[in-house]
């Protein structure tokens, strides 16, 4: 994904074992971020939700990075983009996420009902969406990259 305002992130050279297993860590830990944004937001306490989205936006971006380089890059080059369509479809979730999480930063300017809500929905889509990667696509390409190094 383009670092909107920021320098790119390279992907990080690691195994696709070593990298799915980091990949669902940085999923529990940014998980526990939004959902205490997301209470923030329902408090009215906006500078508990701006902190929070603040410090998970340079994870998310480097996460987003690896899984569209390094997993759909074996993905596609392992099982064509036909067999690897799930996993485009659930990657083009990350370009809506990461929008919507720079508009719940900026709706943290004043407590709102637009606010409370869009802490309830970038919550609840990016749980969904960590969700699809790790019963669906993360295994699949940890049983490929297993295969390619081995063959
Ligand atoms: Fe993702
Ligand atoms: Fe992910």
């Amino acid at each position: 994904m383009e670092g909107e305002g920021g320098a790119a992130f390279r992907p990080r050279e690691m195994g696709v074992g070593a990298l799915v297993r980091k990949l669902a860590e940085e999923h529990a830990l940014m998980s526990d971020a939004l959902e205490r944004a997301k209470e923030a937001s329902k408090r009215g306490d906006i500078s508990a939700v701006s902190r929070e989205l603040q410090a998970i936006d340079p994870v998310f971006r480097q996460h987003i990075a690896d899984e569209e380089a390094q997993i759909l890059g074996l993905l596609v080059r392992e099982l064509g983009r036909q067999g690897a369509a799930e996993a485009i479809r659930v990657f083009q979730q990350h370009q809506p996420m990461y929008r919507l999480m720079l508009k719940v930063k900026e709706l943290a300017s004043k407590p709102s009902e637009e606010l409370r809500e869009g802490g309830d929905s970038l919550a609840e889509l990016f749980e969904a969406h960590a969700r699809a990667e790790e019963t669906r696509v993360f295994p699949v390409a940890a049983a490929l990259g297993g295969a390619e190094r081995s063959s």
